[in-house]
This record gives C-alpha cells, structure tokens and sequence, in this order.
C-alpha cells in the first residue's frame, strides 16, 4: 500500500490513505448544533491534505449524549449548519463521514435528564447507574440510528460511520461483560450481535444501496468476560452480509 496515493472505499474516493479518526471536538454549541468554530477546524484538516475525516461522535438521541458540546443528529434542525460544514470541507477537497453515536451506559445523565440504558442493569452500592432496555427501547433506539443516518446523507456527508466501539450502547451488547441478558439480544455471539446488526440494516435501508456504511468496532475490550476477536470476527462477517462498506477496528 502507498499511503499517499489514492483510495477508495465503497464510493467515496480519498486523495491518500490517511484517516482522521473520530475525535469528539467539544466544538458543536450546547445545544449540539454545528458551529462556526467546528467547520473552520474541518476546513483546517481538508486543506491540510487528511484523504478522509470522521467527525466525532453525533448523538442520535436526546437521551443516547455523551457530552455538552457534542454534535447531536435527530432533528432537521441540525442541517443547515451540518450543510454548510460538508460544503466547505468539499471546496476545500477533502471528504467527511459522520459518526453516529448512542453512549448508553455512558450516557451523561446530568445532560440527559433520564437514566443510562444498556444491555444489562448496573448498579453500584445502592444507586442503578443503568437500566436494562426493554424490547421496545431496542427498536426505538434501531430506528433513532435510521434516521439519523438519513439526516447526514441529507446534510452532505460522504458517509456515516455506526460507533461500536468502546463500551458505548452497540458495543456494550456485543461484550459478555456488560451484556448478561437471556432473550435473543443475549448469549451466543448471534444474539449478541443482533442490536447492531438490526442498526446496520435499518441504515443501509435508509441511505440505500450506494452510500457507504461504516462501522468502527473494537475486537477485543480487555474486560474480565470480555469480548474476543471470534466474536469479532462473526461480528464482521455478519455485517459484511447485511451491508457494511467497512469495517474499522480500533
Ligand atoms: C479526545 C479524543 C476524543 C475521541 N473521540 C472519539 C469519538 O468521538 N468517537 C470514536 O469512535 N473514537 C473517539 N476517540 C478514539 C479515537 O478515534 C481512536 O480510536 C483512539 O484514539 C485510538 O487510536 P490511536 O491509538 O491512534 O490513538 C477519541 C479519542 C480521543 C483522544
């Protein structure tokens, strides 16, 4: 591979090999709108040669934040300035995918105003930090990511990148040490995988066939009854067939 010639992946093509990858900025406003100081600082890395930028995680929920100053991705609201920033950054030469995000057990609740949600209730000393999502929180949150996914196709992005990395919601129901549920969501590496897979589809059904579809994942958490890269590997061959353009593990 020659870093500094062109790629591509799926239909996005890329001036080098060099990914930025998503790095939450704590430049949206409070609100979770993109701002001017953001889309100077993508302006920034596009004309600074970078063959492909992921912005930082974008919450596809009110309840799914993470952060104050977090991108947020569940309103039309949000495009205009989303618009503006995917603009630039092509005038600039450069290509950007945006990270869509649901924190889950690490949900910022002070921000959020209602508990964390995961696999698996959590709790320490006598307080529940998070609760186990039910059925319905699971296709709610399956459609929050759809249409999140909608909105940055809308807004100009070269592609959306699924977070499942790092102990947030998706990759919490992939890991045996935060996910001990008994339904189908549970268990086996099958049903474990089964909320992301579930996410995948219903993004690639919302952005069609050609839009590429990312997810970034990581193969192992170094958890006591973690998850593992057999698992992983399932995991990647799974999203492969539903649809996936790529795959990042990190
Ligand atoms: C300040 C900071 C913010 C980050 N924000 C995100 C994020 O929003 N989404 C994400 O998937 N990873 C995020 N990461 C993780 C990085 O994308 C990357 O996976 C991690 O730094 C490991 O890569 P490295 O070994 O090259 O540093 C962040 C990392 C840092 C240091």
């Amino acid at each position: 591979m020659k870093v500094f010639e062109p790629a591509s992946i799926g239909s996005i093509t890329m001036s080098n090999h060099f990914i930025r990858s998503a790095t939450a900025e704590g430049l949206a406003t409070s609100q979770g709108f993109c701002s001017a100081a953001l889309t100077t600082f993508m302006v920034r890395l596009a004309k600074g040669g970078i063959g492909l930028i992921i912005t930082g995680h974008m919450a596809v929920s009110s309840e799914g934040r993470a952060s104050e100053r977090q991108l947020c991705i569940w309103h039309d609201d949000y495009l205009p300035a989303l618009m503006d920033m995917t603009r630039q950054v092509h005038e600039a030469g450069g290509k950007i995918v945006a990270q869509i995000s649901h924190a889950g057990i690490f949900a910022n609740t002070s921000l959020t105003g209602e508990a964390a949600m995961g696999p698996t209730v959590r709790r320490q000393s006598d307080s529940t930090i998070c609760r186990e999502m039910t059925s319905i929180d699971i296709r709610r949150t399956v459609k929050a990511f759809a249409s999140a996914s909608y909105l940055v196709k809308e807004a100009g992005f070269d592609g959306v990148q699924i977070h499942a990395a790092h102990g947030y919601l998706l990759s919490s129901f992939l890991s045996p040490h935060y996910n001990s549920r008994n339904d189908e969501y549970g268990g086996t590496a099958e049903n474990r995988s089964r909320f992301l897979l579930e996410v995948v589809q219903a993004v690639r059904a919302s952005t069609g066939n050609n839009f590429p579809v990312l997810v970034k994942m990581n193969a192992n958490d170094f958890l006591e009854n973690g998850m593992g890269i057999d698992d992983m590997i399932y995991t990647a061959a799974a999203m492969e067939a539903a649809g996936v353009t790529a795959a990042v593990h990190l």
